[in-house]
């Protein structure tokens, strides 16, 4: 006797108790970084180019930590938006050691001290001209004298307790100069999330108004950022920052970037984070906004996609939200 269909797919997925049992794929709040703003007042600045996302005095910062708590996520990513009178040629704020991203560690710690802070090591937020490094007089990102002063940057945060630090500056070799310094200072815990294939990339707008170094930025970054058309190169990125000590590795920005996250976990079985960035957040907001779609099951897939591609865990904006529609 034989049958048509030979086997029902469509079983499987009748009921919802069995679609549960068949997932393949699972998503909590312990997947979530939650990156977050900021800023030298004291109030709530909202991003209109993001909106439901703000920047946060050192209260309200200290505040989202208490709520990443309840809501599960392990952790958190600081960007400051430094004052303009602050920011400069050579970006020096980035080695004071009571400038806003240490101090916003500290309150994090204090508040909530069982959350990860991650911190960023790259010049854009403290530059006068927006470049992650320093410029000659061409305007050319200097790779060697940049990694000096990363590595002073990511000591600093080390010092004022961040747990992660996460150059995203794509010089070359720094993740290995980080990694001695750190180990010769005594922070051997403190890891390296290398931001090891960060590419040159339209979706970063929105952060770049978030940090204030939008208007600020002469050119493009295509110098060090990786080409949109290139994986191969990505494989070598992520294989140089393994060598070089990088205990975890990021794609970025994540949606456009599925396939290179896949390629990366099957090739080298290393954690690998997204990171679902500021114009992903604001395509998805402008979508719910036109009508288009409907902001729960955006949020939803698109962070399931990151953790069926292989990621241990994405870095959205959505992170508060997608925590409590998981149920925290
Ligand atoms: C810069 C940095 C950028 C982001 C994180 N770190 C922007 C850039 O490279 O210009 C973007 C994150 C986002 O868009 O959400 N070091």
């Amino acid at each position: 006797m034989s049958h048509y269909p030979v086997l029902r797919m469509r079983r499987a997925r009748a009921a919802g108790w069995s679609r549960r049992l068949h997932a393949e794929t699972v998503l909590t709040p312990a997947d979530l970084i939650w990156p977050l703003f900021v800023t030298d007042g004291d109030g709530e600045e909202p991003i209109a180019t993001l909106p439901g996302v703000s920047r946060w005095g050192l209260r309200g910062i200290a505040d989202r930590a208490r709520e990443a708590r309840e809501l599960g996520i392990p952790c958190i990513a600081l960007f400051p938006n430094t004052p303009a009178g602050l920011r400069s040629e050579r970006g020096e704020e980035a080695l004071n050691p009571d400038n806003l991203m240490c101090r916003a560690i500290k309150a994090i710690k204090d508040a909530a001290p069982e959350i990860g802070v991650l911190t960023d090591v790259a010049l854009d937020p403290y530059t006068s001209h927006g470049h992650d490094g320093l410029i000659d007089e061409a305007g050319y990102v200097m790779n060697d004298d940049t990694a000096e002063l990363l590595v002073a940057q990511a000591l600093v945060q080390a010092a004022a307790g961040a747990d992660i630090v996460a150059p995203s500056d794509m010089m070359d070799g720094r993740v290995g100069r980080i990694r001695e310094a750190l180990e010769d200072e005594g922070h051997v815990n403190v890891q390296i999330m290398a931001y090891a294939a960060k590419y040159a990339s339209g979706f970063y707008g929105p952060f770049r108004d978030a940090v204030g170094s939008r208007g600020l930025l002469q050119g493009d970054k295509k110098t060090y950022q990786m080409d949109p058309a290139n994986s191969e190169e990505a494989l070598r990125e992520v294989a140089l920052d393994l060598d070089e000590g990088a205990d975890s590795v990021m794609v970025k920005p994540g949606l456009p970037y599925l396939d290179i996250i896949c390629r990366v976990k099957t090739a080298f079985q290393v954690p690998v984070f997204a990171y679902q960035v500021s114009g992903e957040y604001a395509m998805i907001e402008a979508a719910v906004a036109a009508g288009a779609g409907e902001r729960d099951a955006l949020v939803m897939e698109t962070l399931m996609a990151f953790k069926r591609a292989g990621c241990s865990g994405v870095l959205s904006y959505h992170a508060p939200h997608a925590a409590r529609l998981m149920g925290a």
